[in-house]
This record gives structure tokens, C-alpha cells and sequence, in this order.
């Protein structure tokens, strides 16, 4: 189908499904053994609900916000995720595009098939950048001197993969990266691990033993804002914040520890213990408007998805993506007109009804 003939996100992966090769759908949607985080990421939204108000004047929605001093048109930025390239040519260039295109934000992964120069060439002033920290401290030094000089706005290090989880179908049907490939921000290969396929040595690079001592060693490295991502409780949203970091709720789209909680079940303890001291954000099964809204009402400053980017990149590169982006931007400014709130800052948690 055409892309204007794709309503929702949801065709849109349907969609996706129908064109992409089975293994390299099944490394995108897949999540970690039972996949019942994966699953609770979209159920949560719809057991939500929401106390709409009425006779407000909603002639003027404003669903504009910053992040960081970013400025957003809406409260949506793409999260990171690997290998764009495996579904589109134009890989991570062509989201930064669509991105920049509609006022968002673009988060580019450490594990790219395009360079951090030519992906933030594409998008100025809108990227952030995702590092996986590796054992090799020299090359992820290298990684984030280069994302600072490229104009970065911020660096996301993520905190829940000292391994990779065990995503059962991708084990079943393996993507293959074509021959030849060089992804850029991988180094070179160890001698002795020729053998392994591209994700089990990525796998070897990261280094478990990552702690919150790190991040001294970070910040010495950057004078960029840092964004921990891959948090779920309040203990470490609170730890965060002692050390001057922001936090990203997100238990990884169910690819990591599976039975995790839910980064919206998440979320107001992580608030609270916040408490202003840092931006709050949140990932997992975001589809719709009203699921950016609830995530807002409950004090995350702004969302982020990353699976439908990635299918409407395999259906349209650049257009693909912006309009996954485009129908989320115009749910959330019906939602909130549906809701009675015309500016972001009038979300709060009164929209949410509480659970009996
Ligand atoms: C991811 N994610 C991810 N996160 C990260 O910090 N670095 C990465 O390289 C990747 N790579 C990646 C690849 C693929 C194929 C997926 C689906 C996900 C996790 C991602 O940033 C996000 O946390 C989740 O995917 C949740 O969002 P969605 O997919 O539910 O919108």
C-alpha cells in the first residue's frame, strides 16, 4: 500500500512485515524469551485510562516542548536502535532527515552502519548519541570526542546491557550483515573472533562491568549533558540524578530481562524520586497519541520510539519515517484537544485515572 493509505503505526508495521525479509522482521520486532515485557510494553497503555475535560478552548494546540534546550515541535525523538541499514540504504542519514524534517529529535546508536559525522551532518542541532561503553575505554573515548565535535546535544549511555538479552528469535533465524560491511563505530575485530557472527562479538565488546564509579571516568570525557537509559526503578532514577545525570526509563523494547517492568509502571516512582532534578524520559510500545500523552501526564518531559521508525524506514526511507512521525505528531495534538489541554506543560497526573 501506499504510505497515505497506512493510518496508523500499527499498519505501518503490518505493513513492514509483508516487505522486509523474515529474519531481518524478526530481529526488529523481537524481544527476550517469553516476550512478555515486549508484549506488557503496549498492553499498559490501553489499561490506562483517561479523565478528559470538556469546554476548554482548544482552538490553539501547542505540543511544542524542549529536551535539554533542544526544541521539539512535538515530545517525540527517535530512540536508538542498530543497523539501519539492514532495511534501507539510506540507513541512519535518512531518519536523521525525517526527523530533523518534523521538528524531532534523532538519537543515533553506537551500533550505526553510517558514520556519527555524516548521520549529524544530516540532522543539526537534532542528534544525540547512544554509546554502548566498551571494555576497550580508548575507542569508546574516541566515540564520544567525535559525537561531541559532530554537535551532539547530549550522550545517551545505556545502562541495562552489560550483556545483550536472549532474544530467541533471532537466535532461530540470525540477520546477516552483508560481506564486507564495515559498521564505523565497532573498532577493528580482535584477532581470534573472526569466527563470530556481527552481534555475538558485539556482544564480547561490552563491558559488564560498567558501574556507577564509570561515570566519573565519563564525565571527564565530555562536557555534554548524559542521559542514563535502561533505568526502571526509582533507587537508580534517584542515583541518577546524584550524579548529575538524566534519566531515560526503558526496559530496552523487552530485549533485555524479560518479566521487567514496564518503563510506564515505572515512571512515577522514578518521578517522584527525581524529584525536578533531572528530564525524565521513556521508551516501550509507544503507537499512539494518547500513549505519548499518559507517559507526559505522568511527568516524562518527552518519548521516544524506535520500531516504528525502523518499519516505515523499510517501507519509504526519509518519507517512511517522517510519516511514522507525522501520524504520532497529529494523535498528540488531537489527543490533547480531545482532552481539553492545549500547551504540554497542562499534562499532568489528574488526566490519569488512578487504578481502583
Ligand atoms: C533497539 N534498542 C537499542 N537501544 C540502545 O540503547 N542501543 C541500540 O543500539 C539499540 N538497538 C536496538 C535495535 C532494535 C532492532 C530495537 C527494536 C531496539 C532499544 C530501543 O532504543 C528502545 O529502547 C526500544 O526499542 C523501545 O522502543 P520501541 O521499539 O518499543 O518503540
Amino acid at each position: 500500500p501506499d504510505l497515505p493509505e497506512l493510518l496508523n503505526l500499527r499498519e505501518i508495521e503490518a505493513a513492514a512485515c509483508e516487505v522486509l525479509p523474515p529474519a531481518a522482521f524478526a530481529y526488529y520486532r523481537g524481544g527476550a524469551n517469553d516476550e512478555h515485557t515486549l508484549r506488557a510494553n503496549r498492553e499498559g497503555y490501553a489499561a490506562l485510562k483517561l479523565r478528559p475535560r470538556m469546554l476548554v478552548d482548544v482552538s490553539q494546540i501547542d505540543t511544542s516542548t524542549t529536551v535539554l534546550g533542544v526544541p521539539l515541535a512535538f515530545p517525540v525523538g527517535v530512540a536508538p536502535c542498530a543497523l539501519h541499514g539492514l532495511v534501507h540504504p539510506d540507513a541512519e542519514v535518512a531518519t536523521a532527515r525525517a526527523a530533523a524534517s518534523v521538528g524531532s529529535l534523532m538519537t543515533l546508536s553506537t551500533m550505526s552502519h553510517r558514520t556519527i559525522e555524516e548521520v549529524f551532518g544530516a540532522a543539526p542541532e537534532r542528534c544525540w548519541f547512544q554509546l554502548y561503553l566498551y571494555k576497550d575505554r580508548e575507542v569508546s573515548r574516541a566515540l564520544i570526542a567525535r559525537a561531541e565535535a559532530a554537535g551532539a546535544r547530549a550522550l545517551v549511555l545505556t545502562v541495562d546491557a552489560p550483556h545483550l538479552g536472549r532474544r530467541e528469535a533471532i537466535i532461530r533465524t540470525p540477520v546477516h550483515i552483508e560481506p564486507g560491511t564495515v559498521l564505523p563505530n565497532i573498532g577493528p575485530r580482535t584477532p581470534g573472533r573472526e569466527h563470530l557472527d556481527d552481534l555475538a562479538y558485539f556482544d564480547t565488546l561490552l563491558d559488564p562491568s560498567l558501574s556507577w564509579r564509570d561515570l566519573a571516568w565519563l564525565r571527564e570525557q565530555t562536557r555534554l549533558p548524559v542521559i542514563l537509559k535502561g533505568l526502571l526503578t526509582a533507587e537508580d532514577a534517584a542515583l541518577a540524578a546524584e550524579h548529575g545525570c538524566h534519566v531515560w526509563a526503558s526496559n530496552h523494547g523487552g530485549r533485555q530481562l524479560d518479566t521487567a517492568v514496564t518503563a510506564l509502571e515505572a515512571l512515577p516512582e522514578m518521578v517522584e524520586a527525581v524529584a525536578g532534578r533531572a528530564e525524565v524520559y521513556l521508551d516501550g510500545g509507544i503507537s499512539r497519541g494518547t500513549d505519548v500523552i499518559k507517559c507526559l501526564a505522568l511527568g516524562a518531559r518527552a518519548v521516544f520510539v524506535a520500531r516504528p521508525v525502523l518499519y516505515g524506514l523499510a517501507l519509504a526511507g526519509e518519507a517512511g519515517v517522517r510519516r511514522t512521525l507525522e501520524l504520532l505528531r497529529d494523535e498528540v495534538r488531537l489527543g490533547m484537544a480531545l482532552c481539553g489541554k492545549t500547551r504540554v506543560g497542562e499534562l499532568g497526573p489528574e488526566l490519569i485515572r488512578r487504578s481502583q
